[in-house]
């Protein structure tokens, strides 16, 4: 039987961190076997907002690598770089030409990005950041979308693009399912548990970067936003706590009830030593392998070039059945 087809992306822009690693990453590489991968580095995303042009290239190739060091096997998964496959510009403004205003602005993370931004500045682009997403996603016929729980409106909205398509021009494509872990899907900001860990929160105390060196993770963890109570326990109302405790699960493996008892009688400081060392711990070897890509790029260069390749005999079928249905010439 075929296996179902699974997309997701990062955008190569600001820090990766992990919350990008612990909410989408982790559960891609875990899923490796039973799906048929795409991961792509969405570039073209990247651009909706200003970037250094050398920063960029840079950043595209350290998702790459990022990919290949948390453990996706470019041999099982495909892997590429989303402006290498012009299907996914072409298809975003078709979804553009059935796309509505009012559904576009309700994007919670449209208004997130430009509420500080005069209304006649807002670049286009930002607004119709999510139809090339869900170009992105339809291109491939997915059947599920790994992320984290800030790009599930996304996903709706895909799935809404994805059947408006279909009602008017005849099935053409599949509609999506995101996929949310029920823990991890939100990492919140180690200096404000209010809200999630962000590549631009505008301190780097906000996040640990999957590139941070032990003694600044360390500082970074001993420095978090904590309540001041003193038991270690999975209360989500105490939410620094909760925060940390969670990061601690997702790298450890253990159960809640196994962590509570380990810390039971210990204290916030205990805790946060070892949650430090964990990290570390588990990120080294992603680090190591990471400077191993970003010093070969001529090897990234062939991965990425095989992945857009193989992306295409995906994507170029379903791009041109979807110009054939709304009357193109092809
Ligand atoms: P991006 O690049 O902002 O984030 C990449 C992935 O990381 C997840 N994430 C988090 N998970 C848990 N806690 C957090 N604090 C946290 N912050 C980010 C995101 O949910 C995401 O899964 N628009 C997308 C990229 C994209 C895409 C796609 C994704 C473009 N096309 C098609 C899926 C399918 C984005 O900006 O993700």
């Amino acid at each position: 039987m075929r296996k179902p087809v699974s997309f997701s992306g990062i955008q190569p822009s600001g820090v990766l961190h992990i919350g990008n690693y612990l909410g989408a990453i982790t559960q891609w590489v875990e899923s490796q076997n039973k799906h048929q991968n795409i991961f792509c580095v969405v570039d073209l995303h990247a651009i909706t907002v200003p970037q250094n042009p050398k920063i960029l290239k840079e950043k595209i190739y350290e998702i790459a690598a990022i990919y290949l060091a948390a453990g996706i096997d470019p041999k099982e998964s495909i892997i590429f770089v989303q402006s290498q496959v012009p299907a996914h510009s072409e298809l975003a403004w078709i979804l553009n030409t059935i796309s509505k205003m009012g559904e576009l602005s309700r994007m919670t993370q449209f208004k997130d990005k430009t509420n500080k931004i005069k209304k006649e500045s807002i670049p286009a682009g930002l607004f119709t950041y999510p139809t090339l997403m869900a170009a992105d996603i339809l291109l491939y016929n997915a059947n599920l979308v790994p992320v984290g729980e800030d790009q599930k409106q996304h996903v709706e909205l895909t799935r809404v693009l994805a059947q408006r398509f279909n009602h008017r021009f005849g099935k053409t494509f599949v509609v999506p399912e995101p996929v949310i872990r029920t823990s991890g899907a939100r990492i919140m900001g180690l200096d404000n548990p209010e809200d999630k860990m962000s590549k631009s929160a505008a301190s780097p105390a906000n996040y640990i970067a999957l590139t941070d060196k032990p003694e600044v993770i360390r500082k970074k963890i001993m420095r978090a936003v904590t309540d001041s109570g003193t038991k270690i326990k999975f209360d989500k109302k105490r939410k620094g706590l909760y925060n940390l405790l969670t990061i601690y699960k997702l790298f450890s493996g253990k159960t809640e009830a196994q962590i509570e008892k380990r810390f039971k009688g210990k204290g916030y400081s205990d805790f946060k030593k070892e949650l430090a060392d964990l990290i570390i711990k588990k990120l080294a070897p992603v680090q190591k392998k990471i400077t191993h890509y970003m010093k070969n790029k001529k090897l990234l260069d062939r991965i990425l070039a095989d992945g857009a390749k193989r992306a295409e005999k995906i994507a170029n079928p379903t791009l041109k059945e979807v110009k054939q249905k709304i009357g193109l010439i092809v």
